[in-house]
């Protein structure tokens, strides 16, 4: 493992100064004591191995998290060539760099819209991907890229729903939104796993010191629609807005998305001895951090 004079190791987060997930693991890594380094949009040139080749070279990092993606999925369907350059050719040019540099373990993020959601109970790791949408397709083809390298320093971790600080995410948008409505129209026929990302870079980074190889899922616990994620921030935030639970069919997206992606945590937990809070849990330390009722 490289370390700094000081013997502090080095950790490098694409998407570290500016994504949702990337804050949080930097966060999460300056808290355990690790030396962070992080970009932003525009900081390295992902259309070569050139630019992240030199970053390496000069940080000597033991872990690279790669945060950054094409996260737009309904604009992804018109965009496809920019959702695959982003998430799956950047990709496989990491992998191809890490394999190069095995004291550093690459961990990369993919999400639970590689599955078709035509199940009704959690997708484990073994399940066959079946994506949907251009996002989730080229999310599945950025994994097998990196698994088809065969390398032994990569960790692939899938995850859901995401919300958390310093960021655009469903809860901050629903409790936009009742600032000036009394009432919002919710789906509540797509259930998933919503996932506060402090927990979630806390959890990688103790599936990375517990030695985790290969494909693992990271969700918090239990399931919601998104309608019952939106009245559980609402009753926590005591807003007096009503949340309407609406189909699917009456909420056209571009995008198909999965009716069911729930997944299955025991690979995680059977690693790391850890098995997540429950979201609700999650939920409550953030509206009580960033959204405090007078
Ligand atoms: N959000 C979710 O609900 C969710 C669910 C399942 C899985 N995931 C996965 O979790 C990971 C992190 O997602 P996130 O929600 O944290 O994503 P995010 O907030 O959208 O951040 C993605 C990062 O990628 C950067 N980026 C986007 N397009 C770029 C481009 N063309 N060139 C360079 N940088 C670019 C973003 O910069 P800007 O800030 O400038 O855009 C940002 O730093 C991704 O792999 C995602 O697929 C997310």
């Amino acid at each position: 493992m490289a370390n700094t004079a000081e013997g502090q190791q080095r950790v490098l987060i694409l998407g570290g100064k500016d994504g949702l997930l990337g804050q949080a693991l930097a966060e999460a890594c300056s808290n355990t004591g690790y030396e962070i380094h992080t970009t932003g949009r525009g900081d390295i040139d992902f259309s070569g191995s050139q630019d992240i080749s030199n970053l390496l070279e000069r940080i000597r990092p033991c872990l690279l998290f790669n945060a950054v993606a094409y996260t737009q999925v309904d604009q992804a369907e018109d965009d496809q060539e920019a959702a695959y350059d982003l998430n799956r050719f950047m990709p496989a040019m990491l992998g191809r760099v890490i394999k190069e540099r095995p004291e550093c373990l690459l961990v990369h993020y993919s999400t639970d819209f590689v599955f078709d959601g035509r199940k009704r109970e959690p997708y484990t790791v073994e399940d066959a991907p079946a994506p949907l949408s251009v996002y989730g397709k080229s999310k599945l083809a950025g994994e097998q890229a990196l698994l088809q390298l065969g390398l032994e320093n990569l960790c692939i971790i899938r995850t859901a729903w995401l919300f958390g600080p310093r960021k655009k995410n469903f809860v901050r948008t629903i409790l936009g939104l009742c600032e000036t409505r009394n009432s919002i129209n919710v789906v509540d026929d797509q259930f998933g796993s919503p996932t506060y990302v402090p927990d979630l870079a806390a959890n990688s980074l103790k599936l990375v010191h517990s030695g985790g190889r290969g494909i693992f899922h990271i969700t918090n616990s239990g399931r919601a629609s998104w309608a019952e994620l939106a009245s559980e921030a609402l009753r926590l935030t005591q807003r007096e807005c009503v949340v309407h639970p609406v189909p699917t069919r009456e909420y056209p997206t571009k995008a198909v998305r999965p009716a069911y992606s729930v997944l299955d945590l025991s690979r995680f937990t059977e690693c790391t001895g850890i098995t997540p809070r429950p979201w609700p849990q999650a939920l409550a330390d953030y509206i009580f951090s960033e959204f405090p009722t007078e």
